[in-house]
């Protein structure tokens, strides 16, 4: 039995202001087929799990939104974390959730902000994962050939004599490392980016929380044995926020033996930014994309998403223009990283 569970409690902070905290980046459509991430994430697992084996794993506070936009999927396969914990704890709820059912059913973990530009490839490296979690207590990991040394991601040193039908067995696991690892990592040849998608059976990772994390696995056993009976959501709010805030890379996968990566070559772009909208929506002749009441004269490669307003622009080179009812964000291209101080900057005035 082949499951799904969705990870969609971000904040996706990046996009702001565009993305809010009511509404951040997993629930808006930034390709130009109007859909919005979450929902192409489900289609693009469709052709191997069940919508009614898919779970998505949120914050309290994005239920309606869930509901709205996967009208087919089960009310009670939304997950709702009263406060959020990372990857780690969110992991664990899904599991305990699959578990109660079946614990032998195998997980497949993703992402909800990510955009894939060949389905077919993706659903034939699932399958393959699929087959390579079944035999024994494999972690399957898929890795994509890093380009740059991007230093928000993880790395993979894999194994190349290592093989097991066709994936190749991981040596290491390094999440986020400096500037400096980073480019080793990339020039070295032997890694791979950690493109955030695992799978594994529910049995074996709820095993590594046991072993690596054992007081998350405390609690996530008071929760699994609290699902389905009366108090589920009285146990849930009082345990859930005492769990280890920790990514399941740095709590689990760091420490993890028995990790098999396959070849993600399907695409892959985590849309980290605004950049990420210049590679993939369609760009004007100029190299711009443009979107709402926008005219531009003697501009060039620049990202202009308008509301109702007219924006005009005028001589601009490698610029990030957003504009909503209520702030505008323009920022160069060459630091739409720095975003997320703005927010910061934000918060401290309150
Ligand atoms: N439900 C829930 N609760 N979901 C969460 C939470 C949470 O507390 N925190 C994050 N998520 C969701 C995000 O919405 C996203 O879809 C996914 O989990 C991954 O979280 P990110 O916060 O985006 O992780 P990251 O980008 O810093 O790093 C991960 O992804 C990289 C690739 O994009 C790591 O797995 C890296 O190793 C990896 O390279
Ligand atoms: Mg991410």
């Amino acid at each position: 039995k082949v499951t799904a569970l969705i990870m969609a409690g971000g904040k996706g902070e990046r996009f702001w202001p565009r993305s809010r905290v009511n509404m951040p980046k997993q629930f808006l459509s930034l390709t130009d087929d109007g859909k919005t991430m979450i929902q192409l994430t489900v289609e693009r697992i469709s052709p191997i799990v069940d919508i009614k084996d898919v779970y998505i794993a949120t914050n309290e506070n994005y239920r309606e939104l869930v509901k709205t936009q996967l009208p087919g999927l089960p009310e009670e396969n939304i997950l709702c974390e009263p406060i959020g914990r990372n990857t780690a704890p969110c992991i664990g709820l899904g599991a305990v959730h699959v578990a109660k059912k079946n614990e032998d059913a195998i997980m497949i973990v993703l992402p909800s902000d990510h955009l894939i530009k060949n389905n077919e490839i993706f659903k034939d490296t699932f399958v393959n994962a699929c087959n390579i979690a079944e035999q024994g207590s494999n972690l399957v990991t898929v890795g994509i050939t890093p380009n740059y040394p991007e230093t928000g991601y993880g790395y993979i040193k894999y194994n190349k004599s290592d093989v097991l039908d066709g994936s190749f067995a991981v040596e290491r696991f390094v999440e986020k490392p400096d500037l400096e690892n980073a480019k080793k990592y990339v020039d070295d040849g032997t890694y791979l980016w950690n493109s955030g998608m695992f799978v594994w059976k529910t049995s074996t990772i709820l095993d590594c929380f046991k072993k690596y994390m054992p007081s998350t696995y405390e609690g996530l056993m008071t929760i699994k044995d609290s699902v389905g009976t009366a108090d589920e959501e009285k146990v849930l709010k009082e345990v859930f926020p005492t769990l280890e805030s920790q990514s399941v890379d740095y709590g689990i996968m760091e420490k993890a033996s028995d990790i098999y990566t396959l070849a993600g070559n399907f695409g892959w772009d985590d849309v980290g930014s605004w950049l990420a909208v210049g590679r993939i929506k369609e760009n004007d002749d100029k190299g711009n994309v443009v979107n709402g009441n926008v005219v531009t004269v003697n501009t060039e490669n620049c990202v202009i998403e308008g509301d109702k307003k007219l924006i005009a622009t005028v001589g601009l080179r490698d610029m990030i223009i957003v504009d909503t009812p209520d702030a505008t964000l323009v920022s160069t291209k060459e630091n739409a990283g720095e975003i997320k101080q703005v927010l910061a900057k934000l918060r401290e005035e309150g």
